[in-house]
């Protein structure tokens, strides 16, 4: 599929370890294609995560051994992640989570459906020199994007280090979330989509 945005991401494949290599051939077992996949899966689990570009995956396998009822969606480009990623699923038999490899504005803009509990986005590619902010990930379309993709009562929580990202973030997320609660503190955002005040992590 054409992609239809700037690429947020400078797609590099990593040196790949042999453990990583061994671990990919099981790729196809844990992708998600479409919502419709992630549906299908969510039919075993209470609730439904979803970290957006999650690195070497250490937040999310964490968070997945903490909470079996979940379903985490892990999203990933980088190869030697996605590698690391199902290399610890296999090792130490979590279950409950999968994998969508492509850019993530694919998935959330074909079939969008109401699935996601929370939204967690940690250090987006910064992209700091003023020329490249236009192929920051996080904007006023991509937020509406997941914004249909998100249930009622559900949570976006995005960190960054760079300030002037974290300012950027906040004006957009006041217009396309206005009537939701907002913690911003210095470079922190934990949203909620309902009107609940929560706390700062
Ligand atoms: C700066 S890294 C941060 C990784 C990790 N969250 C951390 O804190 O260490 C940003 C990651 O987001 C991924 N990424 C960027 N744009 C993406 C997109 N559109 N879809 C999926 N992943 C993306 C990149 O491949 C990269 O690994």
């Amino acid at each position: 599929m054409q992609l239809k945005y700037l690429p947020s991401f400078v797609k590099r494949r990593g040196r790949i370890t042999k453990r990583q290599s061994k671990a990919l051939e099981q790729l196809d077992n844990f992708l998600v294609t479409d919502v419709d996949d992630i549906s299908e899966a969510l039919k075993n689990y209470s609730s439904c995560h979803l970290e957006i570009g999650f690195g070497n995956a250490k937040h999310l396998c964490n968070e997945a051994k903490l909470n079996k009822d979940t379903l985490y969606i892990g999203s990933e480009v980088y190869l030697s992640g996605i590698g690391s990623l199902l290399a610890s699923i296999i090792e130490e038999g979590i279950q409950n989570i999968r994998i969508y490899d492509q850019d993530i504005r694919l998935l959330l803009d074909n079939k969008p459906k109401e699935v996601f509990d929370k939204v967690v986005i940690i250090c987006p590619d910064p992209w700091p020199k003023e020329k490249h902010h236009k192929r920051r990930l996080i904007n006023d379309e991509f937020l509406s994007i997941v914004k249909r993709t998100m249930k009622n009562d559900s949570e976006i929580y995005i960190s960054t280090d760079w300030e002037n990202y974290a300012e950027s973030i906040f004006v957009y997320l006041n217009q396309s979330m206005p009537l939701s609660n907002q913690n911003y503190q210095g470079r922190k955002f934990y949203r909620n989509q309902n009107h609940h005040l929560l706390n700062l992590i």
